[in-house]
């Protein structure tokens, strides 16, 4: 009999004449026990972890390959900002693109990354993070989309269908992983609630947009840690939200025990073969795991990528659409779109941005002003084939202008060159020593094949190894405000220029209290990707205006956030953070969630009264009441009128681009699970009770705006 081979397989079921289920119960009928085995883990040895960094900037890192039946597997690469393999395009961090609030370009910018990987040779993309940002501290907030879930799972499924024309997307890390430095031993206690309303609903949603598979969290959640915990793999995931793709753990610290992963619904053990490698055959020998699981395991895997395969209907990319022009083009428009301007006040009697024509010279101040400044050093780490610093990029806007840069290190020579100048644009903020993925986790042991072995040593051997520059310190930020150095030189600038403009780098909300009132003009430029320095120039200049909307209400202060302790061994999470604890608090944000100004303004007004009985889309008349084109992101929030203290929750938003003086009625959908809850007995969603009423606004509304309307 003829050989089943995977392209056959896979020409059968986009036929129609097998399911994928039916095509992988084909193909593992071809397997040998071995190779059945090797479907649950990755195809690395462990002695490879050392070379680890390097390999998967050179290539996708496969699970489960048989050559032999043309079956690919798993072929993984990251991550959140770009592909991690070659030279690719380096886009803004996540959080940057969750500030556009545009859904469409995300979805954009997914088929741009799925296009690299495959090219480059995956077929698996870990791009997707989704985890909520329920501190700014978080070391890794950068990597997802801020702190709602509405937000969260809009742009989350918007990047999944991008993703999926070419590459399998990944959504990660399932769940509660918000927390750094402590993230390979940290246990999130949380209750049913909080889980299902709060932490999880944006998983569900990506996953009901086609994400094909689901990364588990290092943390452990309620006692369990998530790559071994069946309330989530399996009753959660499967059960209850009828998931059918397949599970991988996050990477090498993910499994701590071969067979209780597996048993609880872990399908794939990253990168390496490692525990189930060891454990598997003894415990298949000795009873404690049914074969009829490892079975059902890898039809899950193999039928994952044999559906996928079949789906795909896009041509196959080649290598030159790694950072190809169309792509980088979209790197610098998301940049724009996500940046955030803060702060537009008046000088001369016209706000401060755009920064009027004709200059003849500008001072570019600050520690980050001549570098490009992509994010951390991590996972997501991207390397472009060029970059743009914002000090680049404002050399290139203003040629006629003579531009003077002055680092900072030295605050006289800096106020000097600003005093000397018609304007200062400062450059501060984080970089990869400041907040991201630590991989150094001192705390972490690691036991291979029963030996331990404490991180320190292999931390050392795979730093010594790695590209340099890999491997920042990186970790939860010990800092909510800039450097205290930085805040001292944008008080000095601004003294000496009365037209500044600071722009910000960062990851995630930061603390502007003590010099905000100081500069005419902020704003949060993220880590705004390969062309971020062009992009910032653009916004500047007036060439484009700056369409961010925050992802994350700013606070004024470090006590107004909820408790976070980086070295935590255990944690509650409950349902209050961000703007929802500043509105329960009383405690006014410094700019609230889905605050941005542009350089025109907008009226926006619902066109029904609206309780949260229904889904269908509300019409919304949305005026650019301003002098040039411009946009703003209608944003509709559920507000539950008997409550004491009205808490505001996004259920729906839709960015909106008028010409000047133009007006338009617009749909704007609208998703009611924050005005629901979950019965845990009966797993049953419900309305929450409260007389809910859902209003149109620009960012989340005050007191005064949801008695007066938007
Ligand atoms: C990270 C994941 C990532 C994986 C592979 C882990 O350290 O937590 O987000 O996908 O590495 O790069």
């Amino acid at each position: 009999m003829a050989k089943t081979t995977y392209p056959e397989l896979v020409g059968q079921v986009r036929a129609g004449a097998l399911t994928p289920e039916a095509a992988a119960d084909r193909l593992l009928a071809e397997l040998t026990p071995r190779e059945r085995l090797g479907l649950l883990d990755g195809d690395l040895g462990i002695f490879q972890l050392a070379g680890l960094a390097k390999l998967m900037a050179t290539t996708a890192i496969s699970a489960g390959a048989i050559p032999r039946l043309g079956y690919p597997g798993v072929r993984f690469s990251d991550g959140p900002r770009g592909v991690v393999i070659g030279n690719s395009t380096a886009f803004p961090v996540t959080m940057a693109r969750a500030a556009t609030w545009d859904p469409e370009l995300e979805e954009r910018i997914g088929l741009a990354m799925g296009r690299e990987a495959r090219a480059q040779g995956a077929n698996y993309s870990g791009a997707v993070c989704i985890n909520l940002v329920r501190h700014p501290a978080w070391g890794r907030a950068q990597e997802s989309y801020g702190d709602d879930p509405v937000l969260l799972g809009t742009m989350g499924a918007a990047l999944t269908r991008g993703l999926r024309r070419n590459v399998m997307a990944c959504v990660k890390h399932f769940a509660l992983n918000s927390m750094e430095n402590a993230r390979f031993r940290v246990d999130v206690v949380v209750d049913e609630h909080a889980l299902h309303e709060a932490y999880l609903p944006h998983f569900r949603r990506v996953i009901e947009a086609g994400a094909d598979s689901v990364m588990s969290a290092y943390n452990s959640v309620n006692g369990a840690f998530a790559g071994e915990n069946r309330p989530l793999l399996t009753d959660i995931l499967r059960d209850e939200w009828g998931f059918r793709g397949f599970v991988t753990s996050d990477w090498v610290w993910g499994v701590h025990d071969g067979v209780a992963s597996l048993t609880a619904g872990l399908d794939v053990e990253m990168p390496f073969r490692m525990h189930r490698a060891r454990e598997l055959p003894k415990a298949l020998r000795s009873g404690r795991v049914d074969p009829a699981v490892v079975e059902a395991t890898g039809r899950r895997v193999v039928a994952g990528v044999i559906r996928h395969a079949a789906q795909r209907d896009e041509e196959e990319p080649g290598r030159e659409v790694v950072a190809c022009a169309e792509h980088r083009a979209l790197a610098r428009a998301a940049a724009v779109e996500g940046m955030v301007l803060l702060r537009n006040e008046p000088v001369d009697g016209a706000p401060v941005l755009p920064l009027p024509a004709g200059l003849g010279r500008i001072a570019v101040i600050g520690p980050l002003a001549d570098q490009a400044n992509l994010g951390d050093h991590g996972s997501s780490l991207v390397r472009p084939p060029s970059t743009v610093s914002p000090l680049d990029g404002i050399r290139a806007a203003f040629p006629g202008a003579s531009i003077v840069h002055a680092d900072g290190a030295d605050v006289d020579a800096a106020v000097e060159a600003a005093r000397g100048a018609e304007a200062a644009v400062l450059v501060v903020g984080m970089g990869a020593d400041d907040e991201g993925e630590r991989v150094v986790n001192e705390d972490m042991d690691l036991s291979i094949f029963g030996f331990p072995l404490t991180l320190k040593p292999v931390q050392r051997i795979v730093g010594a190894l790695t590209s340099p520059g890999q491997f920042r310190r990186g970790g939860d930020r010990d800092l909510l405000t800039l450097h205290p150095q930085d805040e001292e030189l944008v008080l000095r600038v601004a003294a000496a220029n009365p037209r500044t403009v600071v722009v910000v780098i960062g990851g995630s909300a930061i603390i502007m209290e003590r010099w905000r009132q100081a500069v005419p003009g902020i704003l949060m430029a993220w880590y705004p990707g390969m062309e971020g320095g062009h992009a910032i120039a653009d916004v500047l200049t007036g060439a484009e205006e700056p369409g961010g909307r925050l992802p994350m209400a700013f606070p004024a202060a470090a006590e107004h956030l909820p408790f976070f302790d980086p070295d935590a061994s255990r944690i509650v999470y409950d349902a209050w953070w961000g703007q929802r604890k500043l509105d329960r608090d009383g405690n006014a944000a410094a700019w609230p969630f889905g605050f941005g100004l542009g350089y025109t303004t907008f009226h926006v007004e619902a066109l029904e009264e609206r309780d949260a009985s229904s889904e269908a889309p509300l019409r919304v008349r949305v005026g650019n009441t301003g002098g040039r084109e411009g946009s703003t992101v209608v944003q509709l929030y559920a507000v539950d009128d008997a409550a004491d203290t009205p808490v505001p929750q996004l259920v729906g938003f839709r960015r909106v681009r008028l010409g000047a003086g133009e007006e338009t009625v617009v749909d704007v959908p609208i998703d009611l699970t924050p005005t629901r809850q979950r019965d845990p007995a009966t797993r049953a969603w419900t309305a929450r009770p409260g007389r809910w009423r859902i209003i149109a606004a620009q960012h989340s509304p005050d007191a005064a705006l949801i008695r007066y309307g938007g």
